[in-house]
């Protein structure tokens, strides 16, 4: 079709959209298109404006490599990945959900732990924290046999695939439910962490007078035939920064309670001076079980990562 006026270029791509056979990719381009237009109408894009936003997703995918992803930081970093995955878990957006984002530090195979077992691995400074965690149903009821990762950063904001002083798979672990859906281990307690800012996200960062930390939490996977696959964050009720979450990610039902002890013995004789639990229950949902893709395939070599800090401003 030959154009007349800026009204019609919509037009126009949308009924090229039209030629495409598969139902599912016309519907999901034509909508594409269409928010496009219409974004770029509301904000009148000057052509200037036009080819910086050009530079700027050229940009993400120059500074995406084998162990870091920009784009999937810039999609947290809006709040993307978060909306995604509250569409679709928690019966489709409509209830409260466990469920929250993987992130970048997934491994495969970490190591078989026997439930009331340490993930400490190498000596890691920090508050000893013990971890009950349960796995139900929608209606409650345990699910046994259910095969759990977990992973966290050490309570230096580390995990151990960045550092070279901690062993590796240190603070990562695989449990099995026992008949009450029950798995439980020894660990420390996990801290914030910043994300890196020397790219597109933290142009987008600073422009917004935006801190880059995420608070402390602890990661979890359950793997279970018959239901999806369910990914979580407990996120630590003390942080500073869980209402500034960078990456969106902290929701009400997510916080955990993790209790200081200042006083009472803890569970192991060894635990000198102030300890913390957390006990928390994870509910999934029948559907496919099926791992991601791991975004990182091993332990980087060298010094650890100096990620600056941005102040919130
Ligand atoms: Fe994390």
């Amino acid at each position: 079709m030959i154009i007349e006026s800026q009204q019609q270029v919509t037009d126009a791509v949308l009924s090229e959209l039209q030629r495409a056979t598969n139902p599912r990719f016309r519907e999901i381009m034509s909508a594409a298109v269409r928010h496009l237009h219409a974004f770029a109408r509301e904000v009148k894009l000057t052509e200037e404006e036009f080819h910086q936003a050009c530079a700027y997703i050229a940009a993400l995918g120059k500074q995406t490599t084998e162990t870091h992803n920009e784009v999937v930081l810039m999609a947290g970093s809006l709040g993307f990945s978060t909306l995604v995955c509250l569409l679709n878990n928690g019966n489709k957006g409509a209830t409260e959900t466990t469920a929250n984002l993987l992130g970048p530090f997934w491994r495969l195979d970490s190591p078989r732990t026997p439930n009331g077992g340490s993930i400490v691995r190498s000596p890691t400074p920090g508050p000893v924290l013990f971890v009950n965690a349960w796995v139900k149903d929608q209606g409650g009821k345990p699910v046994a046999d259910a095969e759990v990762d977990v992973w966290q950063s050490s309570p230096e904001g580390y995990y151990e695939n960045q550092d070279p002083i901690q062993a590796d798979m240190n603070l990562r672990g695989k449990f099995t439910t026992d008949e009450n859906g029950h798995f439980w281990f020894r660990t420390v307690k996990p801290a914030g962490y910043p994300i890196p800012v020397d790219g597109p996200v933290g142009e987008l960062m600073r422009a917004q007078g935006r801190n880059n930390m995420r608070p402390a939490h602890l990661h979890v996977l359950v793997y279970k035939k018959g239901y999806k696959t369910h990914i979580s964050q407990v996120y630590v009720n003390d942080d500073k920064n869980l209402e500034t979450d960078v990456q969106f990610g902290v929701t009400k039902t997510l916080v955990g309670n993790y209790m200081r002890h200042d006083s009472e013995p803890a569970p192991d004789a060894d635990v000198k001076g102030p300890w913390y639990s957390l006990d928390y229950t994870f509910i999934i949902e029948p559907g496919e079980a099926k791992l991601p893709r791991p975004p990182i395939s091993g332990k980087a070599r060298g010094e650890r990562p100096k990620i600056e800090q941005l102040e919130r401003v």
